[in-house]
């Protein structure tokens, strides 16, 4: 029994996992969205179920289907959309983890028809999003927080200052300038980055060994 209870030592812990796109709209069929698959996402959600956690895993749209059954999948287009969802499990985890690459802007206006082609050139206006990760690390109280840096300059430097501008407990950077690693791969290398300013640069793995590194934090901080 105490084995069991040694491979799922995280089974008292509620996490919120974000992954995948978001899709902004221009008009009924176009919109603004990314390269992300939701990979690095739904592998850090399945491992999380698997270590006995309770997960709740808010999606954009992805290909991507879950083997385990037990994690709870929270569908959603936009960034507007996955903040509400995240910001409503918020308090009752233990632990959030923002995977998803999330639109930094969309379009002010979204046409309710479809948009014409008229002139050699079209305009859209963007607005910023709310930013996530940054509202979660602003109501955060006991939660573990972790965030991902996409960073291709300054790459370290850049990523402490989210650390510290998102009030962040750990970040997972992701330098594009690693072969292997980023959008559509099914590896990623990564450095982890804690907010005491401890690096730990990994090697090129699959993304599921990459989960249970992020994982492996998550556990040695409620062991500590
Ligand atoms: N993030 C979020 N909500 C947003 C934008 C980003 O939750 N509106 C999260 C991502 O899920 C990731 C982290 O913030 O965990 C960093 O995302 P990234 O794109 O690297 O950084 P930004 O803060 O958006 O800054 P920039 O794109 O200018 O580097
Ligand atoms: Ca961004």
């Amino acid at each position: 029994e105490n084995d069991l209870l040694g491979k799922m030592p995280i089974r008292n812990k509620k996490i919120l996992i974000t992954a995948g796109p978001t899709y902004e709209p221009i008009d009924p069929v176009r919109f603004i969205g990314n390269h992300a698959t939701g990979k690095m996402g739904f592998d850090i959600a399945e491992a999380a179920a698997s270590l006995g956690a309770t997960v709740y895993l808010v999606t954009g749209p992805t290909a991507l289907t879950l083997k385990n059954t037990a994690v709870n999948r929270i569908d959603v287009q936009t960034a507007e959309e996955m903040y509400s969802a995240c910001l409503h499990y918020f308090p009752e985890v233990d632990t959030a983890i923002c995977a998803a690459a999330v639109a930094d802007y969309r379009p002010d206006v979204v046409a309710s028809e479809k948009i014409k082609k008229s002139d050699e050139t079209l305009t859209l206006t963007l607005v910023k999003n709310k930013d996530i990760l940054a509202a979660l690390g602003a109501q955060k109280k006991a939660q573990f927080l972790i965030g991902f840096a996409l960073e291709t300059q300054n790459e370290i430097e850049n990523a402490k200052l989210k650390i510290a501008k998102k009030n962040l407990d750990l970040i997972v950077l992701n330098s594009l300038r690693d072969a292997g690693a980023g959008f559509g791969t099914p590896t990623n290398k990564v450095t982890l980055i804690d907010r005491d300013g401890t690096i730990e640069p990994k090697p090129l793995q699959s993304k599921e060994a990459v989960a249970y590194e992020i994982l492996q934090k998550v556990i040695q901080h409620y062991e500590r």
